[in-house]
């Protein structure tokens, strides 16, 4: 710990709206973006899996090019959503937030140029996935490999945000703004935490394509159902080797939280496993049972149970580890009555339009490409694949 005083002091300017709304939002907003981004992530990573060993499995080129159509969209989704809730991590814990982006500033900056081109190459597999499966594959694992270091450079600030007491140190250690926070033991569990969990939910996003279709192709639904249910529950137990890891590495004052110095924290620590098995026997059961509605209904509910108070859990350890420095009650509150009302009739409009426009779209019914191939192949390929659907 260092002397608190060393914190920026908290902006003079009034919260225009209460504390604890701006912290629920921040929490909405963040689940929303972690469940794009677990989509987006999930999604291509067992889209280059499908590829990689899809020789002589039909069905594995499908499940490649299925996946590969989706990725764009969430990628969109993940970048749109997380400018939310960059905005009100910044209202509440600016110091924090601004101080860590500073001193990984580069590879903060990199971010855009990582996105960027990972965009690029998402679009590509698109256009040319069907034509092109091999560039096309190394192109998605290019894509992958930047997005998978977007997400590590979020943890890096995220990790450093909260530990004041290693700033002094990184700044003078490099001053030009390509500190890291590799030096932090919760780091790699934490990041392979989430990592491993947008694999576990790119399963479920198999699943539900698996129900889109379960009438009208049966043979591939199956399929689909089997290579997405058995991704979720490899990847959801391996989350308990990570997950220890992870807890284990937190400072054991810390550590202590989940373990009955927070009631809440602990309450959330045991739904948040009981939960995560809950999910493998139900997800185990249904695919014996091939019963895909209660893969996707019951192990979906489940699920975002789970995320739900993973992410509670991860505001409130922040909460702790910033304890000797950050004192909500300190903010001075003037709360913009006039606003506030619009803001949030048009934020929930916003939720509404989306989930909306998600439906029109189709997402989940895998039958219309974001961007239409103009190949006559492509074209014949994608007109069979709306008559299988429909
Ligand atoms: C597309 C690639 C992205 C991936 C894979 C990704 C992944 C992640 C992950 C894993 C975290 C949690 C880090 C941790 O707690 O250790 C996170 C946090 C965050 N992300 Fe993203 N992210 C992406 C893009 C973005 C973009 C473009 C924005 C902003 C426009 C954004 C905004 C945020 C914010 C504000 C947080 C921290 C929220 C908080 O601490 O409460 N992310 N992201």
């Amino acid at each position: 710990m260092i002397d608190p005083s060393i914190v920026p002091i908290v902006d003079p300017n009034p919260l225009p709206a209460p504390y604890w709304l701006f912290k629920l939002l921040l929490l909405v907003t963040f689940t929303l973006h972690i469940i794009a981004m677990n989509f987006m992530l999930g999604g291509a990573f067992l889209a280059v899996v499908a590829r990689f060993t899809s020789k002589g499995k039909e069905f594995r080129n499908r499940i490649f090019l299925d996946l590969a159509k989706k990725v764009p969209v969430f990628l969109a989704a993940t970048i749109t959503i997380g400018i939310a809730p960059l905005l009100f991590v910044q209202a509440i814990y600016g110091q924090y937030f601004y101080t860590s982006t500073i001193l990984i500033a580069w590879p903060w900056f990199l971010i855009l140029v990582l996105l960027c081109i990972a965009y690029y190459g998402f679009y590509y597999v698109v256009y040319n996935g069907q034509r092109r499966p091999g560039p096309a594959g190394i192109v998605l694992l290019v894509s992958l490999t930047f997005v998978l270091i977007v997400g590590f450079i979020q943890s890096n600030n995220v990790t450093l945000m909260q530990t004041p007491a290693h700033w002094a140190a990184k700044y003078f250690a490099s001053p030009t703004g390509w500190s890291n926070n590799l030096s932090d033991p919760t780091l790699i569990p934490r990041y392979l935490h989430f990592v491993t969990s947008a694999i576990a939910v790119g399963g479920m996003l198999l699943v539900l394509l698996a129900l889109a279709r379960w009438k009208s192709d049966r043979e591939y639904a199956t399929y689909l159902f089997q290579y997405g249910g058995k991704s979720f529950m490899y990847a959801t137990m391996a989350q308990f080797i990570i997950g220890t890891w992870f807890l284990v590495t937190i400072p054991r004052n810390l550590r202590m939280i989940f373990m009955g110095d927070n009631p809440l924290a602990s309450v959330l620590f045991i739904i948040g496993i009981l939960g995560t098995i809950a999910a493998i026997f139900l997800m185990s059961n249904a695919i014996r049972k091939q019963n895909i509605r209660v893969a996707a209904y019951g192990v979906s509910g489940l699920l975002a149970v789970v995320i739900i108070t993973m992410i509670i859990m991860r505001d409130i350890l922040r909460d702790a580890y910033l304890e000797p420095y950050f004192h909500p009650h300190q903010f001075a509150v003037k709360t913009q009555w006039a606003v506030l009302p619009v803001f949030l009739v048009l934020f929930l409009a916003g939720v509404g339009l989306w989930l909306l426009m998600l439906k029109r779209y189709g997402l989940f019914s895998g039958n219309k490409p974001p961007l239409a191939d103009t190949t006559p192949t492509a074209n014949a390929a994608a007109e069979t694949e709306v008559e299988l659907v429909h």
